[in-house]
């Protein structure tokens, strides 16, 4: 058994969370898509845009760690903040609906249309709408947000952005473990570890992936695609949070079996050998490229597999390009974490 082996699995295991995701997502064969760039490198993708609440992603993962039952005690409302396109606040907003609780979104800026994409979900799943004019309001807008709730005898969890805690990264250790299982299932017990592309902005879920593969000792080559940032934010961002998460495994059960103290250890040497780029960000945050929409298009067309234009489109733009380059060689295995994000194709 994996807890038997891995005594960081089991401590994962007791802490507390609220079940929300479907899981485990396939790991799709792309076997079309790799013929037609015709490098010799197999290509799959982990289907994490089909965890399903409020129409899935990787917050869902990450929102199910933040929502461990202990403190969701006398809570009758979630707040969190986001762009009017976040994802993180659509799925914030679906958990409190399933749970029976209100929701505040702090939402930075109009959204062109709101009857569209992310502003139309956010409206639908019942969430109340509080605009402010800058993102650096967004920690003030949700405490006055907590404040109102308070004086009104309810009571707030506020989820931090993008659910981007040491503890929301815990979600994508799960997911790591999965795509580590069904890689090997497919693949067989000896097959080379892969390269992982993952879209990484606030880091939680990347950071969750470092923390998957140092627990299993697992190699594979990560690489965070950046849909904003430049890449050695996104890197620090991660790798600070990988830290804070394995913390979280090291010190939180009363099992002191050899192995778990090394963690903190293992996961630095993980992070420092996780790779960032922020080279197919193009004009900015949100902003299409050719190079996303060819990926779009491709994965679409020859995988059918629906990418977004803001965060995987362009992780996948990445991944095709280092494969057309050869810096993934011949003969190895890419993965693209698919994170979600398609109201912003209805924007
Ligand atoms: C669809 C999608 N993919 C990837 C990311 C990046 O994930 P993280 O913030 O955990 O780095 C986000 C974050 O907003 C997202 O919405």
């Amino acid at each position: 058994m994996l807890q038997d082996r891995h005594p960081e699995i089991e401590r994962l295991a007791r802490i507390g969370r609220t079940r929300l995701a479907n899981t485990p997502t396939p790991l799709l064969h792309a076997p079309a898509l790799a013929a037609r760039l015709g490098r010799g490198v197999e290509i799959s993708v982990k289907a994490d845009a089909w965890t399903g609440l409020g129409l899935g992603g990787n917050k869902v993962r990450k929102v199910e760690y933040e929502l461990d039952p202990a403190r969701l005690t006398g809570v009758t409302h979630l707040i969190t903040a986001g762009g009017p396109h976040s994802n993180h606040c659509r799925v914030t907003a679906a958990a409190a609906a399933h749970l029976g609780l209100g929701c505040s979104l702090v939402i930075n800026g109009e959204p062109e249309d709101p009857a569209r994409g992310n502003p139309r979900l956010h409206r639908l799943l019942g969430a109340r709408i509080v605009t402010i004019a800058d993102a650096a309001d967004r920690t003030r807008g949700m405490a006055e947000e907590a404040r109102r709730i308070d004086s009104a005898g309810g009571k707030a969890l506020v989820i931090p952005i993008g659910a981007s805690t040491a503890r929301g990264a815990l979600g994508y250790v799960h997911s790591l473990v999965e795509v580590h299982d069904q890689y090997h299932e497919a693949s067989g017990p000896d097959a080379a570890p892969p390269w992982i592309f993952v879209s990484s902005s606030s880091g939680g879920t990347l950071a969750g992936l470092i923390v998957g593969c140092a627990i299993l000792g697992w190699r594979a080559t990560l690489v965070g695609v950046s849909p904003d940032e430049p890449a050695p934010t996104v890197r620090r961002k991660a790798t600070e949070l990988a830290e804070a998460a394995a913390d979280l495994l090291d010190n939180t059960g009363d099992d002191d079996r050899p192995g778990s103290l090394q963690l903190t250890e293992r996961v630095e040497e993980m992070g420092q050998a996780v790779l960032a780029t922020s080279d197919f960000v193009g004009p900015g945050y949100g902003h299409d490229t050719p190079a996303g929409e060819e990926a779009i298009a491709l994965f679409g067309a020859l995988a059918g597999v629906i990418l977004d234009p803001v965060y995987t489109g362009k992780t996948a733009a990445a991944m095709i390009a280092w494969i057309r380059e050869g810096r993934v060689p011949k003969g190895a295995h890419a993965i693209l974490l698919h994170t979600g994000g398609h109201p912003a194709l209805f924007r």
